[in-house]
């Protein structure tokens, strides 16, 4: 098989967003995931409102003759009344009562485990009143109660208080708890708690690790914070923006019920603007329209639903002078993020009054802010819409073979009128396990097809991203965690291959062989792309081998001579395994991942070996 590519022309540039990512609340994503808080349920809410509530996964430590511990609606935030009141029973100023070693008190193991490290540093914050001065144990322990870090703290009789302590850890567990332990006789109640690493990807409380994996994607946007997370199966459960954003004791959290989980809303409206700006990608705001997966409000009385998105607009980009862009200020963010994209619900074109609805909030936004680019749910690349859009959704979940074929997808796709908004990609199923290689090729070969037709392509993003891998609710993802480990999925590495296409100039590129079926399990593309740190150009060919014999592609580029190509700046980025079905895995978290190798005897025209089930980068240094 020969690839022919014609440099010769500058080519088309590639629209600077056409790769991205879609962060949704599903799997533990944010709350107990990149959202680096470590405390789960730090509120006592998420059992409900009502008190008696429960508690989980906090828990008492010591037995009912030593403490007794209830939840009361005596906390000083209005939106998160209820507080945990514990009375200590037992005394070691007293001989008669003394209190088992370490006291007795209440425990949180966070997010199935904390991950404590030696000589890294832990802000703790909680509220506590109390009825008399008594000393308090502020610990990171281990379950069986080995101190990892702790604070003992002096506390004076008083009403409702906030405090704060920075722990330094001396021993390293994964699977640590937060204790506050007491042994003196004593009534307090504490409320909103926290833990949070004090050093997180740009200081903003995103955890490290996994902000790191996705900033090396260097995403063109961020579309956030889903998905049916923002619709809810009800109305009453969905994600509103302005629950989400001010000091995190005043937001009320809320139980997700699609996702089947309560959130804190640690990761809100803001930490979603925030983490675009920190990774450098656009944001697009995903808004509940007022449709969930079973109610929807009808067209006569959407107005207070369009007025508040209106003000969630205003919160993200209105000037400090305005009432929304004081409250960013007042989080700390003065200046406007770039918010330019919107996108009117999610999925939900053939819901009731969907069309109608969307009129509405499409005329004003572009009233008030006519460079906002709106994106609809109705699928446009068959037909044209019927409505005004910038961009349309486009989701597609579906197995390896049929999402291999349907690189061709938007072949026939008309040039004129709004544009694709890829919004979610996959391959589910058996052929996916929980993120195989196939899955990843016929991903691989899919994105190949969206950067060919990039011209009616604006943006893509796989989903979910993000699995904490001890309550997965969608599987396959791309990045799977625990309290302290994370790895990519194959379907995260073959994102890897397209991070350098953004911005970058599509060229001109033919495949031709003998017979068509030796192009049959075939997907390329070549792109022409400039690097401001090394000061060089680069064309890169990407080629995804989806059958099981290994190929020779012979590359003749046109428009490049070979004094142009510096070999040694000249790559071959392979990703492939022993078997398509091979995934990664805590234990073997790099057993599929690309492999960078010298390109031997890098010239224009040259021959390159694409391995049984693969994808290759060939990138020439020019
Ligand atoms: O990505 C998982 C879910 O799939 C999203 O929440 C939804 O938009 C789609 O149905």
């Amino acid at each position: 098989v020969t690839l022919k590519v014609n440099a010769t022309n500058p080519g088309r540039q590639i629209p600077s967003t056409l790769f991205g990512l879609f962060f949704e609340e599903i799997n533990h994503a944010g709350d107990g995931g990149l959202w680096a808080e470590l405390v789960q349920n730090r509120g006592f809410e998420a059992g409900g409102l009502n008190v008696p509530s429960i508690i989980e996964p906090w828990y008492k430590i010591g037995t009912a003759a030593q403490i007794t511990i209830g939840t009361e609606c005596s906390s000083p935030h209005a939106r998160n009344p209820v507080a945990l009141k514990i009375e200590v029973l037992c005394d070691n100023n007293d001989a008669s009562l003394q209190c088992p070693k370490g006291g007795v008190g209440v425990a949180n193991p966070g997010f199935w485990g904390m991950n404590i490290l030696s000589g890294s540093k832990y802000r703790v914050e909680y509220w506590l009143k109390t009825t008399s001065s008594f000393n308090l144990s502020v610990a990171f322990t281990s379950a069986n109660g080995t101190v990892l870090a702790q604070e003992h703290v002096s506390l004076n009789a008083g009403e409702w208080r906030k405090y704060s302590v920075v722990l330094m850890a001396t021993s390293t567990d994964h699977n640590a708890r937060l204790s506050l332990t007491s042994g003196t006789r004593s009534v307090f109640w504490v409320d909103q708690v926290s833990g949070m690493p004090t050093d997180t990807f740009k200081g903003h409380g995103f955890r490290k690790e996994l902000a790191t994996m996705i900033s090396d994607l260097k995403p063109g946007f961020l579309r956030f914070p889903g998905g049916c997370y923002v619709e809810g199966a009800r109305l009453v459960n969905a994600f509103r923006w302005r629950d989400s954003v001010g000091p995190y004791e005043n937001r009320p959290g809320h139980y997700g019920d699609v996702w089947y989980y309560w959130s804190d809303d640690g990761f809100g409206y803001f930490e979603g603007l925030q983490l675009a700006e920190d990774l450098g990608a656009a944001p697009i705001w995903v808004f509940n329209n007022g449709i969930s997966h079973e109610q929807s409000v009808s067209t006569d009385v959407i107005g207070p639903w369009v007025q508040d998105v209106l003000e969630g607009i205003e919160f993200a980009r209105g000037p400090v002078s305005s009432k929304y862009g004081a409250m960013r200020a007042s989080m700390g963010h003065p200046d406007p993020f770039p918010l330019h994209h919107v996108a009117i619900g999610n999925e939900d074109c053939y819901k009731p009054y969907y069309k109608e609805n969307y009129m509405e909030f499409y005329k004003a936004i572009k009233l008030l802010y006519p460079d906002i680019q709106v994106i609809s749910n109705c699928d446009g690349s068959g037909a044209a819409l019927d409505h005004p859009a910038d961009l349309y959704d486009y989701h597609i979940y579906t197995n390896a073979n049929n999402l291999f074929s349907m690189r061709h997808q938007f072949d026939k796709t008309s040039r004129s009128g709004p544009k694709a908004f890829v919004s979610e990609y996959a391959v589910t199923g058996s052929d996916s396990g929980k993120g195989s290689l196939l899955a990843s090729l016929a991903e691989g070969a899919f994105l190949i097809g969206l950067e060919l037709n990039s011209d009616v392509v604006h943006m893509a993003s796989y989903a979910p991203l993000f699995v904490n891998d001890n309550d997965r609710r969608w599987n396959p993802d791309a990045i799977v965690f625990n309290s302290w480990q994370q790895y990519g999925t194959p379907s995260y590495w073959v994102q890897q291959f397209f991070k350098k296409s953004n911005g970058a100039y599509l060229i001109s590129s033919t495949m031709e062989a003998d017979s068509a079926s030796a192009l049959a399990n075939l997907a390329t593309s070549a792109v022409r792309t400039y690097n401001a740190s090394t000061g060089m150009e680069y064309m890169i060919v990407k080629a995804v081998n989806f059958g099981s014999s290994a190929l020779n592609l012979s590359i003749a580029v046109s428009g490049i001579s070979a004094n142009n190509v510096v070999a040694a700046d000249s790559h071959i980025t392979v990703m492939t395994s022993g078997a398509v079905m091979d995934e990664n895995s805590f234990t073997n978290p790099k057993k599929v991942v690309p492999q960078v190798s010298q390109a031997e005897n890098a010239a224009p025209n040259m021959q390159i070996l694409l391995p049984a089930h693969s994808i290759t980068a060939l990138e020439l240094g020019l």
